[in-house]
């Protein structure tokens, strides 16, 4: 099946293990490249924006989009992002209208879809992503397919602890300024403050140690912060339970349109039982509906335990051909609607 061969194609560039596509490096440029020979061939008119968001817009309703993105975290997986691209072009190739974009940048806070909402010249009516909902609830639910009700907020920033410099060996324990020891307190400290807010998460994902020898005590690490609550409230919570000062911040969003009813419409068109779920994960989708766009977002079941972010994450063939139907399908009743 040509969407199987395209997801293969795309988790093949940058080598493994998993996808290697981070923004801004010449893997990402290679998938936006592969993706725009696709637009070319579906016969679609294939333009790049100033951010380099890559779109190609059918001559019916170009207003509609239907999109993800093809950055990947380090070592991610076949799914995030790649899938929702490829299913919109044969989304449009299905129902013969609408525009596919692939925005640059999601994996590092969406900066292709801000950037194309901050310039607010050219927004679309209306905007579907499929995604994988790198999480368990639809298997445990036993269903393949989902519908997103809302999208969590999150806030980034980071952590800088000073401490001095020393020998490992001729450094009494007692006279040590271990910057590193500082820093492990301080993320046992990031954890309960996530944990004293129900729903809220935080992580610390990288650890930046200098000067980094093997023999010397640490003089200063840097600490990554990703913190998330579903809604604006909890957030405020969690940020200030964590007490730091966000870099960057998108809040957390409800998708409540036209769009939505036209995927659960599909949905159960296609014999399905329709269950609706929040997003732990941020997505481009978010960024266009706090912009006003009419967002939706259709999920498609993750297995092994819904395990994302990891080459081990997974959605099964059939359930992804199943996704590509309903999402043709809601793209078609958007398209004919007026
Ligand atoms: O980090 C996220 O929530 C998404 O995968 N970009
Ligand atoms: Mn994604
Ligand atoms: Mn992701």
């Amino acid at each position: 099946m040509r969407v199987q061969e395209r997801l293969d194609r795309i988790f093949a560039i940058g080598g493994g293990p998993g996808a290697n596509r981070v923004h801004g490096t010449p893997a990402e440029d290679e998938a936006h490249a592969l993706a725009a020979e696709w637009l070319r061939a579906a016969g679609l008119d294939v333009t790049v924006d100033a951010d380099g968001n890559l779109f190609g817009r059918s001559s019916a309703r170009p207003d509609v989009w239907v999109g993800s993105h093809l950055d990947s975290v380090p070592q991610g997986g076949r799914f995030d992002g790649a899938l929702g691209v490829v299913a919109a072009i044969e989304a449009v190739e299905r129902a013969g209208a609408g525009s596919v974009v692939v925005f640059r940048g999601e994996e590092v806070g969406c900066v292709g879809s801000r950037a194309c909402c901050g310039r607010a010249r050219e927004l679309p009516s209306t905007f579907l992503e499929l995604h994988v909902e790198q999480g368990p609830v639809l298997a445990d639910a036993g269903v393949p397919l989902g519908v997103v009700s809302g999208i969590v907020g999150y806030a980034r920033g980071e952590f800088v602890l000073e401490g001095r410099e020393g020998h490992a060996g001729t450094t009494p324990m007692a006279a040590r300024d271990d910057a590193l020891v500082a820093a492990a307190a301080e993320i046992l400290r990031v954890r309960d403050a996530a944990l004293a807010v129900e729903g809220a998460v935080a992580t610390v994902g990288q650890v930046e140690v200098e000067p980094g020898g093997v023999n010397v005590i640490p003089a200063r690490v840097r600490l990554s912060l990703d913190v998330r609550a579903p809604d604006t409230e909890r957030l405020d919570a969690v940020i200030a339970g964590v007490g730091f000062r966000p870099r960057s911040r998108v809040e957390p969003v409800e998708l409540r349109g036209a769009a939505r009813t036209a995927l659960r419409e599909a949905i159960a068109g296609a014999g399905i039982e329709v269950v609706e779920l929040p997003s732990g994960a941020g997505h481009d989708a978010g960024i266009l509906a706090a912009a006003g766009v009419d967002s939706a977002m259709l999920f498609v079941r993750s297995l092994n335990g819904g395990i994302s972010h990891s080459p081990d994450e997974l959605s099964s063939p059939e359930d992804v051909a199943l996704a590509v139907g309903v999402l043709a399908d809601a793209l078609t009743h958007v398209v004919s609607a007026r």
